[in-house]
């Protein structure tokens, strides 16, 4: 055994009986008395650093030191403690989410709610400038987006009603949830569905000339195709190889609006449906929303000073408040309607006149009411 050989086998030996010496020494019944005490005393002083620190609120932090200090049993101790880790769970709880805070403290009380009324169609008939209008009502509150819930069937119905509801916008007790989905009014499911919700929900539908509908739903469609599709033909679209309007044509299918409101009226009486005239929510939107108003059940809002007519823009706007600031910022209703249609000749537009008079006749029976679309 060299040198070399003679240092490593030592260390070997040496290391361990080293290590065995030092941990029965630690284990010493006076040393555990000893190590027990700094072991607690390092684990309370851990626990101060943490309070201070997490806590930023000064009088919280200064008060600790001093409630300890003053509580001289062991018992006001061990409760002093309990209590400013409830306090302070509380506190950090509260600061994760300010809605608990809200809730807590009860800053405001907003909750959410199931839509007490929808809009529920139809495509192109001036959903967006109705939801518009009524959501600077200040008992309105509702999304912008459409919910499109009632009506997708993978990707949102099936997630429920409570994910559904946590969509919805918060709310004051006296405020109404709306929401707007005009593919809600040519659904199948999308009735039964919401009378399932709450059988006694306000329906809104507004309605405009169907024929206008269809072109206007064709330029929509040919606008959002256009990079697929350049060359749209809405004379081919629309009638059939025979030189028929084509009922199957999606357009012209959802303006046929007697098949679809028959579906609504098997589940809710015509009370519930208020039918707004899309054509006089543009010429005349006061007595419109008016109306709308009225059947909502809301405080009357609507006048002369919010919805206005701009002369040189050729269109009624609505002063509306800028949230949480002074101002009025006009919304106006020209943007979407103003879209150029494409020039569709005469004789087609009879051909959809001629086409759509039976059914409006239909419609106007089961409504009680008649429009001018002809
Ligand atoms: C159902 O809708 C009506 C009409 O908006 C409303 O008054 C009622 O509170 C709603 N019920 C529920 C459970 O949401
Ligand atoms: C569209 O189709 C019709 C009938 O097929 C045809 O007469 C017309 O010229 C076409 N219009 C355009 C712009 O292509
Ligand atoms: C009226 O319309 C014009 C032109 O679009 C616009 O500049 C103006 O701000 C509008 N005025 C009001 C009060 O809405």
């Amino acid at each position: 055994m060299d040198g070399h050989q003679y240092a490593s086998a030592l260390k070997e030996t040496t290391v361990p009986r080293r290590l065995g010496q030092w941990t029965w020494h630690c284990w010493s019944v006076r040393t555990v008395r000893i190590n027990v005490l700094v072991a607690c005393a390092i684990i309370l002083i851990l626990c101060f650093v943490m309070f201070s620190m997490k806590d930023e609120s000064k009088s919280f932090a200064s008060v600790l030191p001093m409630d300890i200090i003053s509580s001289k049993t062991a018992e006001n101790f061990r409760s002093g403690i309990l209590r400013k880790w409830s306090q302070w769970t509380v506190f950090s709880q509260l600061k994760k989410n300010k809605k608990i805070t809200d809730a807590v403290f009860n800053v405001k009380d907003k909750s959410k709610k199931f839509p007490g009324a929808i809009i529920i169609g139809v495509r192109k008939g001036g959903t967006g400038a109705l939801l518009e209008f009524l959501r600077t009502h200040p008992r309105v509150v509702a999304n912008k987006e459409e919910m499109h819930f009632f009506s997708d069937d993978q990707n949102k119905y099936a997630k429920g009603m409570q994910w559904y509801l946590s969509r919805m916008p918060e709310s004051e007790p006296n405020q109404l949830t709306m929401e707007k989905t005009p593919k809600y009014f040519i659904s199948e499911e999308a009735p039964a569905r919401i009378h399932r919700m709450n059988s006694s929900v306000r329906l809104v539908l507004i309605l405009r000339n169907p024929v206008d509908r269809v072109i206007s739903d064709f330029t929509q469609i040919a606008v959002k195709l256009k990079t697929v599709n350049r060359k749209q033909n809405f004379t081919k679209l629309v009638l059939t190889s025979t030189g028929d309007v084509n009922a199957n044509y999606c357009p012209v299918y959802v303006s046929t609006y007697h098949i679809h409101l028959a579906r609504w009226l098997e589940l809710f009486p015509l009370t519930q449906i208020h039918i707004v005239d899309g054509d006089r929510l543009i010429s005349e939107p006061l007595q419109e929303l008016r109306a709308v108003e009225k059947f909502l059940g809301l405080s009357p809002f609507f006048s002369e000073d919010v919805v206005y007519f701009n002369v040189s823009r050729g269109f009624y706007c609505m002063r509306r408040q800028v949230q949480d600031q002074d101002a009025y910022r006009p919304f106006c209703l020209d943007q979407t309607k103003g879209r150029q249609h494409p020039s569709v000749e005469r004789w087609l537009l009879d051909k959809l006149e001629q086409y759509f008079i039976k059914h409006n006749e239909i419609l106007f029976r089961m409504i009680g009411r008649r429009f001018k679309w002809s």
